[in-house]
């Protein structure tokens, strides 16, 4: 069993009558790298606040190492939080801002210059130390935020989309060197995003909230492949969502077809929420899949064509290595294992779950 290093137990927070976090429970271990990820909105940036101290929860505690520290401070906290805003002293320089909090604590200038140059290097800034802020970009200020948390060798780093300011190309840059510090380093990264592509990058394990409640955790992988409900499945990268109607065990109607899945366990005629991710579904000659229709629009992505085809009256994604011209009619094709069934939600509240 991995040790657990944070512990937060029934939390609840309310902003002007509104439930931003709703009797959350959640264990975090030591030296994970654990990402809240879910729509703008849903809690995120409040729950990291108050891992942080920066926010009291309404109800709950926080345990860290098993010691109770909901009314701790933040800077009581062995804790360190880098937000999207760089926040650097803009009259230091890069050594001088990394240096700050280790002067506050008096600690010596040997030990400080060691650590800066530890530091520098970590993040991949060496020979920017005399800089001032203003003349690095926002990836270089982003490093140097990086830099100062971790010379203070908190035991979690608290990032909310760090790189959320950063193009795409840099923030994939900045993802795999975020990865090779957490392997340096050791210390529990606690990673706020809204990017699911980066929590599925970084994470150890991936908590998808939807407001304020966890809908799943697990490992990117388990939860890309098994989303729990319809509102991860749709979050999670695009999926076909379709209504279908459970015949027996592994078997399930979709737009009036039979077709053979691996599911079991369900009421006879049960109505489900069938999932099947884009590139799961083969394009075959028209009357050789489990439906046909209309392919109304295809896209090159480079690695793949993304290709629409109108079915009735849904409208399926599908990515494919091949192209099909526009206006023909296809098949479409599915393996029975790539087949997600899943209830459909039974009341009002599991609908507004699901966000719709
Ligand atoms: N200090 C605050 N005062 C009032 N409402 C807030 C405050 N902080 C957050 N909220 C509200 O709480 C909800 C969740 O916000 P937040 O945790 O920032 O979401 P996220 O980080 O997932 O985008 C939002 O509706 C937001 O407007
Ligand atoms: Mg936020």
């Amino acid at each position: 069993m991995p040790e657990s290093i944070l512990e937060l137990k029934n939390i609840s927070k309310t902003f002007d009558g509104k439930k931003v976090i709703d009797h959350l429970d959640l264990t975090i271990y030591k030296n994970e790298f654990i990402t809240l990820l879910g729509p703008s909105g849903c809690g995120k940036s409040t729950l990291l606040r108050i891992i942080g101290g920066f926010v009291q929860p309404d109800e709950g505690r926080v345990f860290c190492n098993g010691v109770d520290i909901t009314d701790l401070p933040p800077e009581k906290r062995n804790l360190h939080t880098v937000f999207q805003k760089y926040s650097l002293f803009p009259h230091y320089d890069v050594a001088e801002n990394i240096a700050f909090g280790l002067k506050l604590k008096k600690k010596s200038k040997e030990y400080i210059r060691d650590k800066v140059k530890y530091a520098l290097r970590l993040v991949n800034m060496e020979g920017f130390e005399h800089r001032k802020p203003n003349l690095l970009s926002g990836g270089q200020q982003q490093r140097v935020a990086i830099a100062r948390a971790i010379v203070n060798e908190p035991e979690i780093l608290l990032l909310d989309e760090p790189l959320g300011a950063l193009d795409l190309k840099l923030r994939q840059e900045m993802q795999r060197e975020l990865m090779k510090i957490k392997r340096e380093v050791g210390i529990t990264f606690v990673y706020v995003t809204h990017d699911q592509g980066e929590a599925l990058t970084m994470s150890d394990r991936i908590i998808v909230m939807n407001q304020g409640l966890i809908q799943q955790m697990g490992d990117p992988k388990s939860i890309y492949d098994e989303p729990q409900n319809a509102f991860v499945a749709d979050f999670i990268g695009e999926s076909n969502i379709i209504t279908g109607i459970m015949r027996k065990d592994c078997l399930v109607e979709i737009q009036g077809q039979d077709v053979m899945c691996v599911d079991t366990g369900f009421q006879k005629d049960e109505p489900v929420d069938v999932v099947i991710r884009p590139e799961d579904l083969s394009i075959v000659p028209e009357g050789a899949g489990f439906i046909d229709g209309l392919a109304t629009d295809v896209i090159y992505q480079g690695a793949y064509y993304d290709i629409r085809v109108l079915a009735d009256d849904y409208e399926w994604a599908i990515q494919s290595v091949n192209p099909v011209m526009c206006g023909t009619r296809v098949g479409l094709a599915i393996l029975p294992e790539n087949i997600q069934i899943m209830h459909k939600p039974r009341s009002a509240d599991e609908e507004v779950i699901r966000g719709k």
